[in-house]
């Protein structure tokens, strides 16, 4: 897996920008949840990147932006979080994501160019409901052996944390990954791959 995915070319685009304020809520049971932001009715209506500055996510928390009308999550892994998701295997319905959409560089375990940074459209592939991330590792009323990913309340659909389904639930695929690069170590613009990739 690449580690650097700086993207030096392809800038013509119209791109949108915000960036991470306010990083309240650290510590909470739930995901701390940063900010949602919508870039300019311009932007959306051209399809345009959407650039985001990851500069204030710490790890465990988790960002939303919009783009294309989607809801997309930038989800800063922990080390045990990352560390568990190989140990999920046998609990998914389709580990090496081979039937689910992302770029190519995302099919593998942390299906992400940085294994640090979950980039992931956050709508359920069963009936589009956005799922609740629950990073906590731990017993849940819905999943006894719980290691951190994505709940959907609608109809409990289960994901881990690179957004791989579960078995025996009502959403058919792994959550998508949408097309996505690195301007910088810190810049992240949803919408464009790295040169040269599918
Ligand atoms: S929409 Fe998520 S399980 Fe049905």
């Amino acid at each position: 897996m690449p580690t650097d995915g700086v993207n030096k070319g392809r800038r013509r685009f119209l791109v949108a920008t915000t960036s991470v304020v306010g990083a309240a809520g650290v510590g909470f049971a739930a995901v701390p949840f940063i900010q949602s932001w919508n870039p300019s009715a311009k932007a959306q209506a051209v399809g345009a990147p959407v650039q985001v500055s990851l500069g204030k996510l710490e790890p465990g928390q988790l960002l939303k932006v919009q783009w294309r009308g989607q809801t997309i999550g930038i989800l800063r892994r922990t080390d045990e979080t990352i560390g568990y998701l190989h140990s999920n295997d046998e609990l998914l319905r389709d580990p090496e994501s081979l039937e689910s959409e992302q770029p190519s560089f995302a099919r593998n375990e942390g299906r992400a160019y940085k294994e640090e940074f979950l980039v992931v459209n956050m709508h359920c592939t069963h009936l589009g409901c956005v799922p609740q991330v629950i990073p906590q590792v731990g017993p849940q009323p819905f999943e006894e052996s719980w290691k951190g990913g994505f709940f959907c309340p609608c109809h409990k659909s289960k994901f881990d944390m690179s957004g791989r389904v579960y078995k025996g639930v009502p959403a058919p695929t792994n959550l998508k990954i949408p097309p996505y690069s690195f301007i910088d170590e810190r810049t992240l613009l949803i919408g464009v791959n790295p040169e040269g990739v599918a």
